[in-house]
Formats: C-alpha cells, sequence, structure tokens
C-alpha cells in the first residue's frame, strides 16, 4: 500500500492560486496515483489534512504497513519538526511532492525541513510530480506491473 498525504490547504486544489498549483482538484491527483499504482498491483490511502497532529497521527498509524509515501507537506514543508521526526520514523521510502517550484518563489519556501528526512523530493512539476514519485515507489517496491488485483 501506497500512502498519498497531503498537507494544509491542498484540499483547495483547483480553487487555490490556480495559476501556481494548476487546476486539477486533490480527489483527481488521488485517483490518477491510484491508477497508476493499481497497475503495479499496488492499492493506495490517500489522506489531506490542514492540522498538523492529524498528519503526524495519520503517518504513524500506517508507517509500519506502508511500502511508501508520497507526502506533501504545504506549508508545513517551511516550518515542521515533528514531521521531519515522524518522516524519519518510517522505514519505507517517502518522496516529498511539490507543485510549485519552492526555489522559485518567496525566499521562505526555499528551505525543506522535511526534505533532509525523506528519499527524495519533486518540487515544479504540477500534479504529474505525484504520478512520477507514486512510479518511483511502486517501481522501488519491486512489483511486476499486472492486470488488476491490489496489494
Ligand atoms: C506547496 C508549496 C508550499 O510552499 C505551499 O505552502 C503549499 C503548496 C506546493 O505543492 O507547491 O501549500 O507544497
Amino acid at each position: 500500500m501506497i500512502l498519498v498525504v497531503n498537507g494544509p490547504n491542498l484540499n483547495l486544489l483547483g480553487e487555490r492560486e490556480p495559476e501556481v498549483y494548476g487546476r486539477t482538484t486533490l480527489a483527481e491527483i488521488e485517483a490518477l496515483v491510484r491508477d497508476a499504482c493499481k497497475a503495479w498491483g499496488l492499492s493506495v490511502k490517500a489522506f489531506q489534512s490542514n492540522h498538523e497532529g492529524a498528519l503526524l497521527d495519520f503517518l504513524q498509524e500506517h508507517r509500519k504497513s506502508a511500502r511508501g509515501v508520497v507526502l506533501n507537506p504545504g506549508a508545513l514543508t517551511h516550518t515542521s519538526y515533528a514531521l521531519h521526526d515522524c518522516v524519519k520514523s518510517i522505514s519505507a521510502p517517502v518522496i516529498e511532492v511539490h507543485l510549485s517550484n519552492l526555489h522559485a518563489r518567496e525566499e521562505f519556501r526555499s528551505r525543506s525541513v522535511i526534505a533532509a528526512a525523506c528519499r527524495g523530493q519533486i518540487t515544479g512539476l504540477g500534479m504529474r510530480g505525484y504520478l512520477l514519485a507514486a512510479e518511483w515507489l511502486c517501481a522501488e517496491v519491486g512489483k511486476v506491473p499486472r492486470e488488476g488485483g491490489t496489494l
């Protein structure tokens, strides 16, 4: 099972600053990731919260069963040492994803306190960043693509 976890304000994708974040909704992104993972025989559990503690609780709950995590922490990227520590407690690979290019925006966005705890980071590739992260995780987990069925 692959986790797709989104932090504060990402529930507003599609309406929120579409010139920065695009017009695809979070539900659409989750559905695309679910389809991509299904082709590898892996199921997806998606979660979004505007609350730091709820994100920590969700990640802790699934930290042993997840085979990989796609994580967009939203603005918690720049502030949350608690999320950094939580990511470190997960043995499966965690990929940090950002729709926008953090390095081409305000100064405060160029620093991620989460990145060092992650296996890798994708930033600036829009919603396709989620798909690329999911594909990488599926390949890393080593499942042979097959028709139907989920793990
Ligand atoms: C974001 C970038 C963050 O700086 C911002 O706070 C977000 C979205 C992105 O996906 O580009 O909420 O994580």
